[in-house]
């Protein structure tokens, strides 16, 4: 989408979010352009997933009320980062691929069009309703350290919410952010690029603020909004807020290990002393959850002894 398109679909955005009607005349009035140009704009906003009502002799309005990121005051917020805030991109996790990757480097997107989850799962992002974004970190840690680095972010995003005074989210290893038994985001790490001089690794997050049940037939899994646990949370804050603990628990991570996480995570695991399912292929493993041990492997309690489960490609149910 070219930068200039870009800006009429936020000017369009900025002025419905008013809460009151405008006409198609005065939209096209305010950018300068035809009606039946504004016309377009609508369906590509409404294709986005953005609510329109539209009513005849009123014209448009937003169905709920729309505050878009700000870029610059997040800058300033985090200076620590190089923040890229983009309208639309196809995956957050893709456009720090390669020759995008800084780090530091946080790319934030008010939609994705391909948003991606783990094991190949598509990741629904409607526009300007949730959280997407994902940072880039180089680390010396050796890959095989790197276990419990989903555990440690999904740590940081439990103890943001705290702070925000949104309490009782629970993690499901090795990526899910949950509250009883709902999935209100994920986590998708990922390595890119040559491997000299440090590994480059992404960190890409989703997480649910307040999504229309419009766009999310295609969700498999049992979804809720963190607005659900606190009604006008803000997402500037919210992100802002975790980005700011991430540093410090990175920081602890990278310096002290995944063992110095033990404690906490054991405070929030969702399976602790669960009966659960491990899926592996075709291999379906029951057992009781025990905790992770200390590179963050999943423990399954079996009939025949404990079992140090890595993530991967296995698949974890609560039964
Ligand atoms: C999961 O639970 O399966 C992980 C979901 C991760 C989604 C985020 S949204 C931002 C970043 N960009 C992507 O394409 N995916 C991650």
């Amino acid at each position: 989408m070219s930068l200039h398109k870009e800006q009429q679909l936020i000017a369009i955005i900025q002025l419905l979010g008013q809460g009151e009607f405008y006409s198609g005349q005065a939209i096209a009035d305010n950018l300068g352009v035809s009606r039946a140009y504004v016309w377009k704009l609508i369906q590509q906003l409404q294709d986005l997933g953005l609510g329109i009502q539209s009513v005849t002799g009123k014209g448009y309005r937003l169905e709920h009320l729309v505050e878009l990121l700000d870029g610059q005051e997040i800058q300033q917020l985090l200076m620590a980062h190089d923040i890229d805030l983009r309208l639309v991109t196809d995956s957050t996790n893709e456009a720090l691929k390669g020759e995008g990757f800084a780090h530091n480097r946080l790319v934030i997107a008010e939609y994705q069009s391909a948003g991606r989850g783990r094991r190949g799962r598509r990741w629904v992002s409607p526009l300007a309703s949730n959280l997407y974004w994902s940072l880039g970190w180089k680390t010396q840690l050796p890959v095989q350290q790197l276990g419990g680095l989903s555990l440690v972010v999904g740590l940081a995003i439990v103890e943001a919410l705290r702070q925000l005074e949104v309490t009782g989210v629970e993690l499901k290893w090795p990526n899910d952010i949950r509250f009883q038994g709902r999935k209100l985001g994920g986590i998708l790490i990922e390595l890119s690029g040559d491997m000299v001089g440090g590994l480059q690794v992404i960190i890409g997050v989703g997480l649910n603020v307040h999504m229309s049940d419009r766009v999310t037939e295609t969700i498999e899994q049992d979804w809720m909004n963190l607005q659900e646990l606190k009604s006008g949370i803000s997402r500037q804050e919210v992100l802002v807020e975790i980005i700011r603990q991430l540093g410090v628990y990175l920081e602890q991570f990278e310096k002290q290990g995944f063992h110095t996480f033990l404690d906490e995570w054991q405070k929030v695991d969702e399976c602790y002393n669960q009966k659960v399912s491990i899926i592996q292929g075709d291999e379906t493993i029951n057992g009781c959850g025990a905790g992770v041990d200390e590179n963050g492997a999943f423990l399954l309690q079996t009939g025949k002894g404990m079992k140090p489960v890595y993530a991967g490609e296995v698949s974890l149910r609560l039964r």
